[in-house]
């Protein structure tokens, strides 16, 4: 399993298309992989992610990891400030990492991380103000262009409650911005105000981010091993980069692309880990901003079960036949805990003594892939071994590459998001900024 780091079972699959149909999108999939490579398809000045794992250098993991070490000692609590790709990489990450209740527990030996920034409500951030009035943080502001507008309403939020509780001088030891070389508002106000930076490269969009410092810095800071996460990618690196038709990048990029052209419109994927709930997010906005333009795109969507069985799957298993299912297994959970037996078995379940909530889990899973491929719902298992910062990395670099292929087989640019900017312009306008004046008219006239 090592060798080739994740198993992809395609047998869900194939009864909903021709083994020509197959070697054709294979032959369009590897084809796709040469113009990734060769640097000459759309957008290719964004294609940077694809040598991050093998080009990061041991200076730049040995100052992330400092820097956690220091905050270690100083803070309680690190805020992380970013939306969109300069977050879910992160939250992603830290939540299939972290004890579910270790922020119940208590008693932590790393600070517990929190996320600002990632939406403008004034519920979230006045509550998020109540926890920092309390503990002592430290603070971790992303944001690529240095001017997106949640990101920005949150950090001055913060550092202005900084000031006031460390000074200026203070603040600057609890901040530390991750934005471009150069230009952006973010990268002048640090320099300005003496923030240590860290720099996410010119050729690395958002959402392809997360295995440079925008991901690596939070995750160190929370206390996980980004050495094993970049070694994960890194085999991952390899792997993809080999292509050939047995290649798991290329079967999976290859039969995504022929569902959706035989009318499946939406990929659910699936996890049996309440853990994976943010990959699932991370995964969706990489694909949903990558491949969702020119009225063409795969619909990215998720579930988690089986809490979702007893919502969606009712419709997954019935409802209109446009679907098809991505499974995120973990072949072996870290923890488990056995079902006892029980003398008066009121609640009928002593079939079940001896078995581990794993093993029923386990059987849930193989149970709802039949049931629904029997519904007309294609299947595609993707399995990894654990759930640690390994493959994890290794996740991160195939679906990356996996989303780059199969942008190319639609022939659209994976690496630009154009139709992010018109909600923008349009909040903007109405927030009355300077510049907006004739579209902030034209809006109001609608209301
Ligand atoms: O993937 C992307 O490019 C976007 O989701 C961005 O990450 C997001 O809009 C945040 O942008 P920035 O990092 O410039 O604040």
């Amino acid at each position: 399993m090592l060798e080739n780091v994740i198993q992809i079972d395609l047998k869900g699959a194939k009864p909903f298309f021709t083994d020509k149909e197959y070697a054709e999108s294979v032959t369009d999939a590897l084809s796709s992989l040469d113009t990734l490579l060769s640097g000459k398809g759309r957008g290719a000045e964004f294609t940077g992610w694809l040598n991050l794992p093998s080009q990061t250098e041991e200076k730049l993991i040995s100052e992330i990891e400092n820097l956690a070490s220091e905050w270690k000692k100083i803070a309680e609590v690190v805020v992380v400030i970013g939306i969109g790709g300069s977050y879910l990489g992160a939250k992603a990450a830290i939540e299939s990492l972290s004890h579910s209740f270790g922020l119940h527990l208590g008693n932590r030996e790393w600070p517990a991380i929190v996320f600002a920034g990632q939406n403008l409500s004034g519920e979230y951030i006045s509550e998020l103000m109540d926890l920092l009035e309390k503990r002592e943080s430290a603070t971790i502001v992303i944001s690529k262009s240095g001017t997106t507008t949640e990101p920005a309403v949150a950090f001055r939020i913060i550092k202005e409650h900084y000031e006031k509780k460390y000074g200026k001088t203070g603040t600057a030891k609890r901040v530390v911005a991750v934005t471009d070389s150069s230009k952006g508002a973010l990268k002048s106000l640090s320099d300005t105000e003496g923030y240590k930076t860290f720099v996410i490269p010119d050729d690395v969009g958002g959402r392809y981010s997360v295995l440079t410092p925008v991901g690596l810095l939070p995750i160190a800071v929370a206390g996980f091993n980004i050495r094993e996460m970049i070694a994960g990618a890194g085999r991952m690196e390899t792997l993809c980069k080999k292509g050939g038709a047995d290649n798991p990048v290329i079967r999976y990029a290859a039969v995504r692309n022929l569902l959706y052209g035989n009318g499946k419109k939406i990929e659910i994927l699936v996890n049996y880990n309440p853990k994976l709930a943010y990959f699932s997010e991370w995964w969706k906005q990489l694909f949903g901003e990558s491949e969702g333009k020119e009225g063409k795109g795969i619909f990215p969507a998720s579930v988690n079960f089986t809490t979702d069985l007893h919502s969606m799957g009712q419709y997954i298993q019935d409802g209109e036949r446009i679907l098809f299912e991505t499974v995120l297994s973990i072949g072996d959970a870290d923890r488990d805990f056995e079902i006892s037996a029980n003398e008066d078995n009121l609640d009928g379940l002593n079939f079940l003594s001896g078995k581990s909530v794993e093993q029923c889990n386990k059987m849930a899973e193989i149970g709802t892939r039949l049931a629904h491929i029997d519904g007309g719902v294609p299947n595609i298992a993707i399995t990894v071994e654990r759930l640690n910062e390994f493959y994890l990395g290794s996740l991160f670099y195939f679906f990356e590459f996996a989303c780059g292929i199969s942008a190319y087989m639609l022939e659209i640019n994976p690496f630009d998001q154009q139709g992010v900017e018109d909600y923008k312009k349009n909040m903007f306008a109405l927030l009355d900024k300077p510049g907006f004046e004739q579209l902030a008219e034209k809006l109001r006239r609608r209301l």
